[in-house]
């Protein structure tokens, strides 16, 4: 007995050095933690239940029989943050550089499933040199059951990636699937064709870093939510992330109690927005003064800045938050900002996160750089996700809602539950100067004149009484009063139920 429990130790010991000591200083050495020392620090102490440590591949070419590793290169299991269950998987770059073989892919696999019939989170780190070159179409077979999985999940439980080293290539297509993508600094690239391939075809010279870096995905491509400076800050965020988000699309945000008084007033925010309707404000004060004791997990901060994005809390429960910035391009709504608010929106519905939506949005943005890229189908993005979501929508109207942004930004008309405006708030087809040279053409050049008709249209539409007396807006609030108001009307939102029409799926415009 006592040697067979001896061993299962040192298989245990085996299998926990991974590629040996040598491939873990070099791992060290990169700055980078090891697959099961980033498990460590993500999970609560001791709740790592680990499966699957004695797989190991079938390969045999290119003497691969002689070279097995228990684990092949991935470890998984499952554990707690903060005592909520969730899944894990964690490559291991110093086991064949943390590629993908079809029994590392079948423990993916495993967990995934697992995942979907418990209803919990599946967090997954990658750090890997993507397919297992010695096991070809296996592992190609490999990487298409674990996307199959990731859309399976889509949905039903969160998903969220976290790139800690090399992600290229197809392999790029799993993290692309699930909901967040966070990335480490200098040591994480994601990319479809490396440096030396981009050379070959388009003669482009190009660093790794520049062509898929955490700085190139999070703010010129857009592919990631977040950068880190190293794994341990990642990893420590993560488990602040994992806390906003509800375990599976059959549970309600979680709650954590919170000493912020839902009645608190915020006097600050009645001067908030300035006389001139031409100067830029920051809408981050705003949340940082409703959502509970100033905390915001900002998504996507450095890309696509004309829109705000990310999880608050509203009397401990979570909320999803989607704000016009007019700091940036004056709040106005291009490709970019469109697709980053839309996806987030989605998410939101999926996972009954109540949807807070503040506007100061004066339209579109114009030019031929919009109208080429296909803004009337990216802008139908956004439009498509707040119409088609029904968990609570409460939305308050700060400035400017003009045009088709103001349908767009969960309006009334898009099955908004509560909308709200601010006394400054103005509501109309577009700003007053662009209507009166519209409607009075024939006055332009008399600057009286279209100074006057200005200043008649400011009076008539800038405000958000017309848009009151139709009920399109259920009531105009005090600034200092809006965490209050939005506490109270999320409170009585609480139990909203309505269904969409069945269907197999809509056909959001991709
Ligand atoms: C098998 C691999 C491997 C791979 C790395 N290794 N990638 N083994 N299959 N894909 C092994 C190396 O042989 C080495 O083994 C160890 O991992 C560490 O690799 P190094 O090259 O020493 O590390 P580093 O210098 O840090 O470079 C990392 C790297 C490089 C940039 C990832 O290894 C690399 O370019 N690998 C190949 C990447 C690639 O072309 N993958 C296939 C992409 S196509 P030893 O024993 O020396 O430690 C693909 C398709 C997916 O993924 C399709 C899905 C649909």
């Amino acid at each position: 007995m006592h040697d067979i429990i001896r061993r299962l130790e040192e298989k245990r010991e085996l299998a926990r050095l991974g590629g040996g000591k040598k491939r873990i200083e070099a791992q060290h050495k990169k700055g980078k933690l090891t697959a099961r020392e980033r498990i460590e620090m993500l999970l609560d102490p001791d709740s790592f239940e680990e499966w699957d440590m004695f797989v190991e591949h079938r390969c045999s070419d290119f003497g691969m029989d002689k070279q097995t590793i228990p684990g092949d290169g991935v470890v998984t299991g499952f554990g707690t943050i903060n005592g909520r269950l969730v899944f894990v998987f964690s490559q291991d770059f110093t086991v064949f550089g943390g590629s993908l073989s079809e029994a590392h892919a079948e423990k993916i696999a495993k967990i995934m499933d697992q995942a979907i019939r418990v209803g919990a989170p599946v967090i997954g780190l990658n750090d890997s040199g993507g397919a297992r070159i010695q096991e070809g179409v296996a592992s190609l077979a490999g990487y298409a059951e674990v996307f199959q999985r990731n859309v399976m999940a889509s949905g039903v439980v969160p998903q969220i990636s976290m790139i800690m080293g090399p992600c290229a290539g197809g392999a790029v297509y799993s993290p692309a699937m699930t909901d967040f993508i966070f990335m480490v600094k200098d040591t994480s690239y994601m990319f479809v064709t490396g440096p030396d391939v981009v050379k070959t075809v388009t003669h482009e010279e190009v660093t790794h870093e520049e062509l898929g870096g955490a700085i190139t995905h999070t703010t010129t491509s857009g592919v990631a939510d977040k950068a880190f400076e190293n794994d341990a800050e990642a990893l420590l965020y993560m488990r602040r992330f994992f806390d906003f988000l509800p375990s599976n699309n059959k549970e309600k945000p979680p709650v954590r109690p919170t000493p912020d008084s839902s009645e608190r007033v915020e006097t600050s925010l009645d001067t908030l927005v300035p006389d001139n309707p031409n100067l830029p404000y920051d809408m981050k004060e705003l949340i940082g003064k409703v959502m509970d004791e100033g905390d915001f997990f900002e998504l996507q901060p450095d890309y696509a800045g004309n829109i705000i994005i990310g999880f608050g809390r509203m009397e401990g429960s979570t909320v999803g938050v989607v704000a016009n910035q007019p700091m940036v391009l004056a709040g106005c709504l291009d490709i970019s900002s469109s697709t980053k608010a839309a996806r987030f929106v989605r998410f939101c519905d999926c996972f009954n996160i109540p949807i807070v939506t503040f506007v100061d949005v004066p339209g579109f943005m114009p030019g031929t750089a919009q109208e080429y890229g296909g803004i009337i189908k990216h802008g139908a993005k956004l439009l498509y996700a707040f119409a088609e979501a029904t968990v609570p929508k409460v939305t308050v109207i700060t400035r400017k809602a003009y045009g088709g942004a103001y349908d767009v930004m969960s309006s009334k008309h898009l099955r908004g539950d509560v909308n709200f405006a601010w006394p400054t708030a103005e509501i109309a087809v577009m700003g007053p100067k662009g209507a009166v040279e519209i409607i009075f053409r024939g006055d332009i050049g008399d600057d009286k004149k279209i100074a006057d008709r200005t200043e008649e249209y400011r009076e008539r539409f800038a405000n958000p009484f017309i848009a009151g007396h139709r009920g399109f807006i259920d009531d105009v609030i005090m600034p200092h009063n809006t965490r209050v108001r939005l506490c109270r009307s999320l409170r009585m939102l609480r139990n909203k139920e309505l269904e969409n029409p069945w269907k197999k799926h809509g056909n959001i415009p991709l």
